[in-house]
């Protein structure tokens, strides 16, 4: 009889939204799942139970971001748990809207430490202790421009990004690095009708993306094994326009 070889992911702010789609997907590709949350512990159990029922196996980690012992700890504790971990995917962010007039200090360090400095270190870690795999980063297509109305927030994905580059350089041929750029996929807290309406006029496809789009991505990068160092917008040609 055929062995199936066991693998599983680690996926950061896995407890709902774009990250919980993208944890339900590897599921239902045969992954294991380590969950990261911090707030959202509710959304975070029923995604817990939704992949067991997928009969997986899920176990989930709860912790700030912010904090980088944290940070350090959560890829150890993830491969205690799951010895055939070979996936990281950072998906956890913080988005803040404002021009470097109105930027303060605490929200400069936030978007830094959440969105840069704990993917930056969490891939170290998963490096030094896997044996083979892939990273996906979970970028955003404001990567493309200079909007002005979101520069620290772009700054620090636009860091990421370009680590995305340097990691897959330094880690080949043992692991293979990619991102993702989605476009408007789900709208923030706050955002309205009239806000989407108004984000998806400027799309050349003209209508908001779905989950199911980052996670076919996702699935994409894991199985194209000719593929590293790559950042793949999905975002109905919003980047281009
Ligand atoms: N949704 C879109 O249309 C869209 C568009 C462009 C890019 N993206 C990118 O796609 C990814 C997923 O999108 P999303 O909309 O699902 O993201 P999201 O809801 O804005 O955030 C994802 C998760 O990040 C976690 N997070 C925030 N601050 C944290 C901290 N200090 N420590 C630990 N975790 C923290 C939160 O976990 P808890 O809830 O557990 O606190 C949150 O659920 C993000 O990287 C986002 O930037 C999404």
């Amino acid at each position: 009889m055929e062995t199936v070889k066991k693998k599983a992911a680690l996926i950061t702010g896995g407890a709902r939204r774009v990250g919980a789609e993208i944890a339900l997907g590897l599921a239902l590709d045969g992954y294991d799942i380590a969950l990261h949350y911090n707030s959202s512990e509710e959304d975070a159990i029923g995604t817990q139970n939704e992949i067991k029922s997928l009969g997986r196996e899920c176990s989930i980690f709860r912790g700030d971001l912010r904090d980088l012992r944290f940070v350090n700890e959560l890829v150890m504790v993830a491969f205690s748990t799951f010895p055939q971990l070979n996936v990281l995917i950072n998906s956890a962010s913080v988005f803040k809207r404002a021009e470097i007039k109105d930027t303060s200090r605490h929200d400069f360090d936030e978007l830094m430490e959440v969105n840069f400095r704990a993917p930056f270190f969490l891939i170290k870690e998963f490096a030094s202790l896997c044996q083979g795999g892939n990273v996906v980063n979970i970028l955003d297509t404001k990567t493309a421009r200079h909007q002005n109305a979101y520069t620290a927030y772009s700054i620090s994905r636009i860091a990421l990004l370009e680590l995305t580059g340097f990691a897959a350089v330094e880690f080949a041929p043992k692991i293979r690095f990619n991102g993702i750029c989605p476009g408007f996929i789900l709208p923030g807290a706050g955002e309205d009708e009239a806000y989407a309406k108004r984000l998806e006029s400027k799309i050349p496809l003209g209508r908001k993306g779905k989950a199911g789009n980052i996670v076919e991505t996702v699935n994409f990068l894991l199985k194209n094994d000719f593929v590293t160092g790559q950042i793949i917008y999905v975002d109905g040609g919003e980047n281009i326009k």
